[in-house]
């Protein structure tokens, strides 16, 4: 990048946050999980959130906070993205049809990039904060678990697209939030603009 590109490309990040109004930015090494407040008043505005995603290893997640609500961000693995194909019989909305999300979350990796998964972390049932269980098989989940989130409070279960498997309380797939790119490593939370 030239450096004429880059005093415009500091100058739009310095414009994007004043409009914002205090966008912070959040990063994690993985596994740990990242904790992100920005200021009460940008909060209280429901501030977009800036998350630099580039530490995230492919098969790992992050949390961060948005609105007072999780959002979980996980890296996507090929192998990840495959396991989600074939489930369509055991899901109760596959296709995303009764759930909540961006149009441009409608498909079948139910993200802008099909690697970065951005997920709100609270079931659809009663509001309980699903647990990452991302690995095959596992004795407590059976044999034909792929991979997904698992809430514990009363056993429903999402799949790596937080897509609910049918049989469970929770009625509809974990939300999507608003979400865009700023470049390749930034996340912006709570806002359409930016690249794809
Ligand atoms: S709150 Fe998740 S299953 Fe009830």
């Amino acid at each position: 990048m030239t450096d004429k590109a880059n005093l415009s490309r500091r100058h739009f990040l310095t414009a994007a946050t004043a409009v914002t109004g205090g966008v912070g930015i959040a990063a994690a090494a993985v596994p740990f999980v990242a904790s992100f407040r920005p200021s009460a008043r940008a909060q209280a505005l429901g501030a977009p959130v800036e998350v630099d995603i580039s530490k995230v290893e492919p098969g790992a997640m992050i949390r961060v906070e948005w609105r007072g609500r999780v959002i979980m961000i996980v890296h996507r693995t090929a192998d990840m993205l495959g396991r989600l194909a074939g489930l369509e019989d055991v899901l109760a909305d596959p296709a995303s049809i009764n759930s909540e999300q961006p149009t441009y979350a409608i498909n079948e990796y139910r993200s802008v990039r099909p690697e970065i998964l951005v997920v709100e972390g609270v079931c659809t049932h009663l509001a309980c904060a699903p647990t990452p269980r991302f690995e095959v098989a596992p004795a407590d989940l059976g044999a034909d678990w792929q991979g997904g989130f698992y809430c514990p409070c009363h056993g429903s279960k999402f799949d790596l697209a937080g897509r609910v498997y049918s049989g469970v309380p929770a009625p509809t797939n974990l939300r999507i939030p608003p979400h865009s790119f700023l470049t390749e490593s930034t996340l912006l939370i709570g806002a359409e603009t930016g690249v794809s």
